[in-house]
């Protein structure tokens, strides 16, 4: 059994990224410029937003966080979006989610032109990964490719099963997880919160993929003997034994699952540092235009 070190191999990621940044401002062009949208001060994405901050230090990219209040309305949001489309020093933005309630998230990922959507978001950027075109893809999915390729896992004709049809984690890992590539060629399986046998389906899985947001879901009886285990659940528990008061949890039963594996990701430090340098990847790729032409 061989646990996926996500840190280790995220680090690695961010240093080829930072020796292709200097390489960029050696023949004359500015460093990739990433811009964060916040609106709010929800726990989870003020952490989500640091950490990029800080990734975007490590691969010398240039960074700035524009913070908008939680009444924010829809058209002031829409402007600054508007600004950030036409602003041609900007390469990418994101728009922090989840958005305040009286926000109409999908109208806001509409909004955002699909060149600097770094966050694979927009339905130009979903369709076209759906086709198997360039586009961006969404973090997430994108860090579990990365891990999988990086650890040279088999995928080909290989039964991945899928928990969880998130639009951001678990419908993108299926689209890409079909796809005739590689990491891809799977045989893919999405089950759901109206799937009656997911624990049937689950130890069918050579690669068994959780994004529940379901701490512990995944115990020891759903998986196959050998099959490899992502896991992309990030949840906040109550830890009063911890400083700040939480521990992130993931899907699955760690303890007891790791055994029957032949890889396993840890949480944290498996999939969660995936899904930063994914979107550092992505910038770059805005900046230097290989996605879309400049
Ligand atoms: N909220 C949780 N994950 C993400 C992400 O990948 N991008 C954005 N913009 N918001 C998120």
């Amino acid at each position: 059994m061989q646990i996926i070190d996500g840190k280790k191999i995220a680090a690695e990621i961010r240093e080829q990224i930072a020796a292709e940044v200097e390489k960029l401002v050696a023949d004359g062009r500015r460093r990739p410029n990433l811009v964060g949208l916040l609106v709010g001060h929800d726990g989870g994405s003020e952490s989500y937003m640091a950490s990029k901050t800080k990734a975007c230090e490590q691969c010398g990219f240039q960074s700035s966080l524009i913070r908008m209040a939680q009444d924010v309305t829809q058209d002031e949001l829409m402007a600054q979006i508007r600004a950030l489309n036409e602003d041609d020093s900007v390469d990418g933005f994101i728009v922090q989610m989840p958005l305040p309630r009286h926000i109409d998230e999908q109208a806001v990922i509409e909004s955002i032109d699909y060149r600097k959507d770094v966050d694979g978001f927009h339905p130009v950027n979903v369709g076209r990964m759906s086709i198997g075109l360039p586009c961006f893809r969404p973090a997430t999915p994108s860090g579990v490719l990365m891990l999988l390729e990086r650890c040279g896992i088999e995928t080909r004709g290989k039964h991945c099963v899928v928990l969880g049809r998130s639009n951001i984690v678990g419908k993108p890992l299926a689209t890409l997880l079909v796809q005739k590539a590689y990491p891809g060629n799977c045989t893919v399986t999405v089950c759901h919160s109206a799937t009656p046998n997911i624990k049937e389906l689950a130890r069918e899985a050579d690669i068994l993929i959780a994004a529940l947001g379901s701490p512990g879901f995944v115990t020891e009886d759903m998986v196959k003997e050998g099959a490899v285990v992502i896991d992309v659940g990030t949840t906040r528990v109550a830890d009063a034994s911890r400083e700040r008061g939480w521990r992130l949890c993931g899907d699955v039963d760690f303890e007891h699952v790791a055994p029957h594996c032949s890889y396993i990701t840890p949480v944290p430090g498996g999939v969660g540092p995936m899904t930063i340098v994914s979107l550092m990847a992505n910038t770059l790729q805005a900046a230097t235009g290989q996605v879309y032409a400049k």
